[in-house]
């Protein structure tokens, strides 16, 4: 059973926190008074971002932060990490996450997201630290059956690598607590998070052309890309394009922390949904996002993706019920602050 503690007197070791999650994570954690050290290996982050944490949390809660660049993989460095600093809890963030990509690069997928874990974890243990929030993600139910989603719905075989790993590591964590149940473990299943701190200082930072379709839509409003490329009009939705649960990242962060106090000593594997529990189309963000930036965004239509599906969407009641957390914001709140980021930060860090 992981030992109950104030959050002051609490350190919680954020791996991947320099990345879009990760980051505002930190902040609320750093803003509710817990002591934070971030291992990110900046392979698909910066060092700014850790900066811009410290400006938005202020000089007193920056104190309590430190940042290691490691990659978790690398064990004698997260020795190290467990060395220099009592951790008593892990939020696991730190792992590659493009779907496509994964699907043409399947052993660096297996081997970073699935190998860094089990690097994590046998640390962990060895350090007497067996409490770990995961980032699974709503791609665990695959195409689902019937909606909303709950955390009963039944997890279905993944379509590409990514998702595996994400389907794995919940496994391996649940194996984890059956053959030691002092481990006390959540599985988070996050939507589809976008938006960005208020402050316009964190964000989303693709690299290359964005996967997703709120940073894509984002480059349209600044002028980066001509038009917003929507991949299908015929499904099976009231306006025939996808249909999603988007959560502002800010209520995502905040559901790290309701966990975080959920868990106190508990010990257990739990699993909770972080959603909206509303599903938006894609035509329904592009018009949030034009009325966020002022102007019509172009979009065109064209052919349906492989691998995606028509609608899904969360019923959020568990969290709302146990941790008390419920989202805040809606989605004109979200294109809002995605779009107050973007335009702050044309080129995302790389921005001068
Ligand atoms: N963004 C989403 O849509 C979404 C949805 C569901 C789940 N998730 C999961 O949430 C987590 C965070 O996602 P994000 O959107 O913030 O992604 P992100 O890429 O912005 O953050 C991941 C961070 O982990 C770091 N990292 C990767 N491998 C590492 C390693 N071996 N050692 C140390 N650092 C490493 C990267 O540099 C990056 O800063 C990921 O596990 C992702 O799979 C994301």
């Amino acid at each position: 059973m992981s030992v109950a503690k104030k959050p002051e007197d609490t350190c919680v070791l954020v791996t991947g926190g320099a990345g879009f999650i990760g980051s505002h994570t930190v902040v609320e954690l750093l803003e509710n008074g817990y002591h934070a050290v971030i291992v990110d290996d900046l392979s698909n982050s910066s060092a700014k971002a850790v900066d811009r944490v410290k400006t938005i949390v202020g000089e007193k809660a920056a104190a309590n932060l430190t940042f290691y660049e490691a990659d978790v993989n690398d064990r004698a460095a997260l020795e190290r990490v467990f060395s220099e600093n009592t951790i008593d809890r892990v939020i696991h963030f730190a792992g590659f996450k493009a779907v496509g990509e994964s699907v043409g690069k399947p052993i660096e997928y297996y081997t970073n997201n699935l190998g860094n874990t089990l690097t994590l974890v046998d640390v962990m243990r060895e350090h007497g630290c067996k409490s770990i929030i995961f980032s699974s993600s709503s791609t665990v139910y695959g195409d689902p059956d019937s909606l909303p989603l709950t955390e009963e719905s039944p997890k279905k075989p993944a379509t590409n690598p990514y998702g595996w790993t994400k389907w794995m590591i919940e496994q391996v964590l649940t194996d984890l607590h059956t053959a030691d149940p002092e481990w006390d473990v959540v599985l988070l299943r996050y939507f589809n998070p976008i938006g960005a701190h208020e402050s316009g200082l964190i964000g989303e930072d693709p690299k290359g052309i964005p996967n997703n379709l709120v940073p894509y839509v984002a480059q349209v409003a600044i002028g980066k890309r001509e038009f917003v490329r929507v991949y299908g009009d015929d499904y099976p939705t009231p306006d025939g394009t996808g249909v999603r649960d988007y959560i502002h990242v800010m209520d995502l962060a905040s559901g790290h922390v309701a966990a975080l106090a959920w868990m106190n000593g508990r010990s257990g594997v739990e699993i909770f949904n972080l959603g909206t529990g509303r599903g938006t189309s894609v035509l329904e963000v592009i018009k949030a996002f034009s009325k966020a930036c002022g102007r019509e965004l172009p979009y065109k239509v064209e052919p349906r993706r492989a691998g995606d599906i028509a609608e899904n969407y969360g019923n959020c009641d568990k969290a709302a019920r146990e941790m008390g957390w419920h989202a805040r914001y809606d989605i004109d709140d979200m294109c809002r602050d995605s779009w107050n980021w973007q335009q702050k930060n044309p080129d995302g860090y790389a921005t001068a």
